[in-house]
C-alpha cells in the first residue's frame, strides 16, 4: 500500500523527475534529459534508442542469453518451440535484413497480417530493429478492413503467412490477402509469405514472395537509432465512424512505460515467466506478448490457441503449469467460457499451479460472479485492470508490484501511477462520490499513451476537446467512497465482444448497403459468454422474405467486417422507435434485446413501433 501511494503521489507532484527516474531503467542511445516535452506534445524529446535492442540485444549482452524469450505453444498443429534471447537475436536480425532487402527504412510502414506464430513477433521487433513503422492488422478481419489499413498506412511491404489456425479451423490467408490487394488504392510494392506446413500457399504465379527464401538470402541487421517520439507502430481500432483510427505510438515512451509496468504494475521480475492469451492484432497482444514482458527480460508464452477447444478447457491450466507462468492476463470472457465447459474445475491440475502469483483481467468488465468463480478455483488473486488501445497500458488496476493488494469485485481498481483519473460531468466538472460520469485523464497523459492518430490529426484532437485539459476515454464510471474506481461501458457507440472492440455505427454503415435494408439500428446486447454481442434491427425497403433479409445482413458483415463482428441475431421490424427529432432511440432497442420491462420514452414519435417490435420478439422466443 504505502509503495502504490507513494509512487502515485509521486508521479502526480512532479511527473518529469517521476518518469525520467523510470527512463533509467532500459538503454538510450541518447538518454534523455526532457521529461514531457508541451511543445512537440511527446516524453523524452531529446531521447534516442532502439526498442528492439531494448526488448532483445541488451538481454543478451546482460547474461540471458540462453535464457527463453519465448515459448510458443500451438496445441492444434502441435508445435512446441522456445527461443532463447540469443536465438531471438538471430531471428530478428535475420528478418531484420530481410524487410530492409526490400527498401523498407526508417519511417516507412510495413504491414502485417499473420497469425500468432513466432515469424509474426520476429517480424514486429524486426521492424523495430530499422527503425520501420509496423502495422499490425489482426487475422479476424476481412479484406475491405485490410484493405482500408492498406490505403491509410500506405506500407512499402506487407507480410503475411500461408494461414492461420483459428480453433480448430485452418484460415487460408491467400484468398483475403489477394482480395484486400486488389479492393486497395495504395500498390504495395512487395509481399512476403511465411509458408505454414499446415496449410501451404500458392505464390507460383508471383503475387507473394517466399519469406524462407527471402530470409536465407538475407543479411542480419542491426538496431538503428531512432528519436524517442519516432513512431514505432499504428494500431487500427474502431472509432465512432466506419473508418478505423491508426492509434500511433512511439518509441521512447512506451519503452519506458511498459517496462515500468511489468514490475509494478504486474509485479514479474526479469527471468520470470508472463503470458497474456490475447492475439498480436490487439493492443493487448502487442503491450503484453510481444514489448512490454521482453522489455523486462521476462519469458513470454506466444498461445495459438483458444481457452477452451484447443483442445479443451483445460488447456490454459496446462501451459501455466509446464512453462512455470508466475502471472497470467486474459479476459473474462476466457474464463467464462471455461467455466462453462468446465464448471467444477475438472480439468485444473493437482498441482495447483505453484508458480502462478495472480491472474489479470481486461478487455471488457470483470463481473463479480466470474471472478469470485476463478478465485475459488485457485485462490490466487484476480485482478480486474481497466485501459484502452489508446493509452496503450493500464490506467486503472491494483497494482501488485507495488505491494497494493486490495480488491473488489466489480471495480477495476485504482489509478495506476501516472495516470490522473476524474469522472466528470457533461460541463467538465468532477462528479461526486458514487456518482457516475465520464471517465476522463488530465494532460498530459503518461508516456506510452497515444501520440496521435496516422494521418488524422484532428480525429486525434477531438479526444481532448470536450474537456479543456483532460482525455476523453469514451467510458462511463464512478469513484466509490473507498476510492475504488468502476467502469460500467462506454458513452459512444463502441462495443466489446468477447473482449473485441467494434463499432456497431460500423455495423450500421455496412448493414445500410444491404439490398432491401432501408434503415437499420445495431446495438450491444448483453451475453452470458461474450459480454456483449451486437444485435441488429432492420427494417426492409419493400415486402421481401425475411430470413432471406437476415441471411444477407449476416454474409454482407462478414464479408465486410469480417466473422470477428459476431453479428448473428437479425429482427426485421416494421419501424424503429424515434425520437420526434428522428434519432433512433437505440437505449430502448438495447433494453428490449435484453428482455428488460421498457418504459416507453415521452420524447418517442412512434410508440407503436416499440409495441410491434416488442410483441414479435416475444413471439420469436417462444
Ligand atoms: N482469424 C480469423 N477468424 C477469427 C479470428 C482470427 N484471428 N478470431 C476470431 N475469429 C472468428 C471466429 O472463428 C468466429 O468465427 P465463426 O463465427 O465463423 O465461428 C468469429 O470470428 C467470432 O470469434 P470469437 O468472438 O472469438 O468467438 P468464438 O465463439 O470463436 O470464441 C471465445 C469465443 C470466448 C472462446 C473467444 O472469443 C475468446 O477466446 N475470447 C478471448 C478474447 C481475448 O483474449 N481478447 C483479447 C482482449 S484481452
Ligand atoms: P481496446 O481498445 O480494444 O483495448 O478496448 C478498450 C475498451 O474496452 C475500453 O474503452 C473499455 O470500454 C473496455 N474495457 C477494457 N478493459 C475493461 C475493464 N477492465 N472493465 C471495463 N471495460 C473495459
Amino acid at each position: 500500500m504505502h509503495d502504490y501511494e507513494k509512487a502515485r503521489t509521486d508521479s502526480v507532484a512532479d511527473p518529469d523527475s517521476f518518469w525520467l527516474e523510470a527512463s533509467t531503467e532500459i538503454d538510450w542511445i541518447a538518454a534523455p534529459t526532457i521529461g514531457w516535452d508541451a511543445e512537440s506534445d511527446s516524453w523524452f524529446a531529446d531521447g534516442q534508442l532502439n526498442s528492439c535492442y531494448n526488448a532483445v540485444d541488451r538481454h543478451v549482452d546482460s547474461g540471458r542469453a540462453d535464457q527463453p524469450a519465448i515459448i510458443y505453444e500451438s496445441p492444434v498443429t502441435g508445435q512446441r518451440q522456445k527461443f532463447s534471447y540469443r536465438e531471438l537475436q538471430t531471428e530478428v536480425a535475420k528478418t531484420a535484413g530481410m524487410i530492409a532487402a526490400h527498401g523498407v527504412q526508417k519511417g516507412d510502414r510495413v504491414i502485417i497480417y499473420m497469425p500468432m506464430i513466432p515469424q509474426t513477433m520476429f517480424a514486429m521487433l524486426a521492424c523495430a530493429r530499422i527503425g520501420a513503422i509496423h502495422s499490425v492488422v489482426f487475422g479476424g478481419f476481412a479484406p475491405p478492413e485490410l484493405a482500408k489499413r492498406i490505403d491509410d498506412a500506405e506500407p512499402k511491404l506487407l507480410l503475411t503467412a500461408s494461414c492461420g489456425i483459428e480453433g480448430k479451423k485452418i484460415i487460408p490467408y491467400q484468398p483475403l490477402v489477394s482480395e484486400s490487394l486488389a479492393l486497395a488504392a495504395h500498390r504495395v510494392p512487395a509481399v512476403l509469405l511465411f509458408q505454414r506446413e499446415t496449410l501451404r500457399a500458392d505464390i507460383a504465379d508471383g503475387w507473394a514472395q517466399d519469406w524462407s527464401e527471402q530470409l536465407a538470402k538475407a543479411s542480419p541487421a542491426d538496431c538503428v537509432p531512432v528519436m524517442s517520439s519516432d513512431p514505432l507502430y499504428i494500431l487500427y481500432t474502431s472509432g465512432t465512424t466506419g473508418t478505423p483510427k491508426g492509434v500511433v505510438r512511439d518509441n521512447g515512451g512506451h519503452a519506458v512505460a511498459l517496462n515500468w509496468s511489468m514490475r509494478h504494475v504486474y509485479g514479474l521480475m526479469p527471468g520470470e515467466c508472463f503470458w497474456a492469451a490475447s492475439d498480436v492484432g490487439w493492443v493487448v497482444g502487442h503491450s503484453y506478448i510481444v514489448y512490454a514482458p521482453l522489455f523486462a527480460g521476462a519469458t513470454v508464452i506466444l498461445y495459438e490457441g483458444k481457452p477452451v477447444g484447443t483442445p479443451d478447457a483445460g488447456e490454459f491450466w496446462r501451459i501455466i503449469e509446464r512453462n512455470q507462468v508466475s502471472v497470467f492476463f486474459t479476459a473474462p470472457t476466457a474464463i467464462r467460457a471455461i467455466r462453462k465447459e468446465d464448471e467444477n474445475g475438472e480439468l485444473y491440475p493437482a498441482s495447483d499451479l505453484p508458480s502462478l502469483r495472480a491472474i489479470f483481467l481486461a478487455g471488457e468488465r470483470a463481473d463479480p460472479d466470474t471472478i469470485k468463480w476463478l478465485e475459488n478455483r485457485l485462490d490466487r488473486p484476480v485482478i480486474d485492470h481497466w485501459w484502452q488501445t489508446e493509452l496503450g497500458w493500464p490506467a486503472l488496476a491494483t497494482c501488485l508490484g507495488l505491494g497494493d493488494t486490495r480488491r473488489k469485485a466489480g471495480s477495476a481498481g485504482f489509478p495506476v501511477p501516472g495516470y490522473r483519473v476524474d469522472v466528470l460531468d457533461e460541463e467538465g466538472e468532477v462528479v461526486a462520490q458514487g456518482k457516475v460520469g465520464n471517465i476522463s485523464i488530465k494532460c498530459p497523459l503518461p508516456p506510452g499513451c497515444y501520440q496521435s492518430l496516422w494521418g488524422n490529426r484532428d480525429g486525434y484532437q477531438k479526444a481532448f476537446a470536450s474537456y479543456p485539459g483532460y482525455y476523453e476515454t469514451g467510458d462511463a464510471g464512478f469513484c466509490d467512497a473507498d476510492g475504488f474506481m468502476h467502469v460500467m461501458g462506454r458513452t459512444d457507440d463502441i462495443i466489446n465482444v468477447a473482449g473485441h472492440r467494434l463499432s456497431t455505427g460500423q455495423m450500421e454503415g455496412a448493414l445500410a448497403e444491404v439490398d432491401g435494408v432501408s434503415e437499420c439500428a445495431v446495438i450491444g446486447a448483453d451475453d452470458q459468454l461474450k459480454g456483449m454481442i451486437p444485435v441488429a434491427f432492420v427494417v426492409a425497403s419493400a415486402m421481401q422474405d425475411e430470413t432471406e433479409l437476415a441471411a444477407a445482413c449476416i454474409a454482407h458483415i462478414r464479408s465486410e467486417i469480417g466473422a470477428v463482428a459476431s453479428l448473428r441475431t437479425i429482427h426485421v421490424v416494421a419501424a424503429l422507435p424515434k425520437t420526434r427529432s428522428g434519432k433512433i432511440l437505440r437505449s430502448s432497442l438495447r433494453t428490449i434485446a435484453n428482455g428488460k420491462k421498457l418504459r416507453i420514452p415521452s420524447t418517442i414519435e412512434n410508440p407503436d413501433s416499440i409495441e410491434a417490435i416488442v410483441s414479435k420478439l416475444a413471439k420469436a422466443s417462444c
